[in-house]
């Protein structure tokens, strides 16, 4: 299960990721922002964190105007590893070395088709699980 959650200035690349998700018939949990109407990026940001950390669900996607202040609500929340990414290669690495376990994204950064392609590698790539990034991870919660 993918959470996914934006604010109003990520809510249209929302819906192009919730139907992207749809025709790679991947389920996800949408925790909002339901419109455009002006709102709160930490209430989407923390939302979905909280369920990616609970085990509720098992990735986040989360979208905003930057994709900074989402990412930088979500990574307050314990054992969240949100990566703002705007290129395939972050993607793919902070899935390796990281272990990502929440995208983030600016909408107003990115076009929808770099964004997607974004989300396909990042849900598609697995961490390494390589001793010295499974250290360095450990550390970070230290
Ligand atoms: C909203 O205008 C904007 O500040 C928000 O989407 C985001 O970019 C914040 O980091």
């Amino acid at each position: 299960m993918i959470g996914i959650g934006s604010d109003h200035g990520g809510f249209e690349l929302k819906e192009a990721v919730k139907k992207h998700l749809e025709e790679r018939g991947l389920e996800y949990k949408d925790f909002g922002t339901y419109s455009g109407a002006s709102c709160d990026y930490p209430v989407y940001g923390r939302a979905v964190a909280k369920a990616v950390a609970s085990g509720e669900c098992d990735k986040g996607i989360l979208i905003c105007g930057t994709g900074i202040g989402i990412s930088i609500t979500a990574n307050k929340v314990k054992g969240i590893r949100a990566a703002l990414c705007s290129d395939c290669f972050s993607a793919q690495a902070t899935r390796e070395h990281n272990d990502a376990n929440i995208l983030a994204m600016g909408a107003r950064v990115l076009g929808e088709g770099l964004a997607l392609k974004i989300v396909d590698t990042f849900l598609d790539t697995p961490f390494s699980g390589d001793e010295r990034h499974m250290r360095r991870i450990s550390m970070i919660e230290e």
